[in-house]
């Protein structure tokens, strides 16, 4: 489904990301952790084509995606969907024309300049508000939205382009707790129910333990871990935070007492 080859990206002589390579079969849930500047948005954002590779390739059912040029490009944008840390919504702008968007890439300048949306489109996005439960927010402004709510209404916008695959960059990094829960279980779901793979971007392991299938641990720009949360051992978790790590960037105190008996196991996602 996705194959990712000697993907490699330079910044001068640094190398944001290293001749990676893994392939997804079949959609699933995948975290990637590793600590900042490993290269995880790097990844996510060629991916995406926000960003060109310096070399190497990615293959999505079978198509090369790094050399999508103009309206190509655009339409793998919108069958990988992006949601960031900083959610990117139009603060001043209600909700619905937030969600609403997410549909930009198929319509006219013209319909866009007039803020023509088809009523298919509004009820469209009013079904997935609700779905995300936030449909009683639908006529606020984004910018009056909790941060939890402001997330679900980018992941609305981003289901508005009805993608294949959503990347998220560490979705929940401004969240508090709570509402980082609502919102990786929302991702869950959308994967779960629709079937789309989920490729995010985690800070912590805990999460990625929780909620998905597999995990990509980067460190410096290379994968040095790709296996299951259950494979997520003491000494790979050195690997992926550093020799000597005492985890305070990755972790919890009740991970770190995890990780050191070796007992980790996955919960069951609620
Ligand atoms: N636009 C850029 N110009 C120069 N260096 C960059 C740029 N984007 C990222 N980098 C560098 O690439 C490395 C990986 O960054 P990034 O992908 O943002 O890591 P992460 O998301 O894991 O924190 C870092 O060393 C970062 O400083
Ligand atoms: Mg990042």
């Amino acid at each position: 489904m996705l194959s990712v080859d000697a993907l490699t990206k330079s910044f001068g002589s640094k190398r944001a990301v290293d001749t990676v390579g893994f392939t997804v079969d079949k959609p699933m849930m995948i975290g990637v952790i590793g600590r900042s500047g490993a290269g995880k948005s790097t990844l996510l954002r060629m991916i995406n084509r926000l960003s060109d590779a310096t070399s190497g390739s990615i293959r999505f059912e079978g198509e090369e995606i790094t050399t999508l040029k103009g309206a190509k490009r655009r339409a793998w944008q919108s069958r990988c969907a992006m949601i960031f840390q900083q959610f990117n919504l139009v603060p001043r702008m209600d909700v619905v024309s937030n969600v609403l968007h997410g549909t930009l890439n198929r319509r006219s300048t013209l319909a866009t300049m007039f803020n023509l949306y088809p009523q298919a489109d509004i009820h469209k996005s009013i079904d997935i508000l609700d779905r995300l439960g936030i449909a009683e927010q639908a006529a606020k402004r984004a910018e009056a939205l909790s941060g939890g709510q402001q997330q679900r209404v980018a992941i609305a916008r981003a289901l508005m382009q009805d993608p294949q695959m959503i990347l998220a960059d560490e979705p929940i990094a401004s969240l508090d707790p709570m509402n980082a829960q609502i919102v990786m279980e929302a991702l869950r779901r959308i994967y779960e129910e629709d079937g789309r793979m989920v490729i995010t971007n985690l800070h912590t392991l805990d999460t990625a333990r929780r909620y998905c299938d597999r995990v990509i641990g980067m460190r410096d720009g290379r994968i040095v871990f790709d296996g299951t949360p259950e494979q997520l051992t003491t000494g790979v978790a050195r690997d992926i935070y550093g020799a000597g790590a005492d985890f305070s960037e990755a972790a919890t105190s009740t991970e770190i007492e995890t990780l050191n008996t070796q007992t980790a196991q996955r919960p069951v996602p609620a």
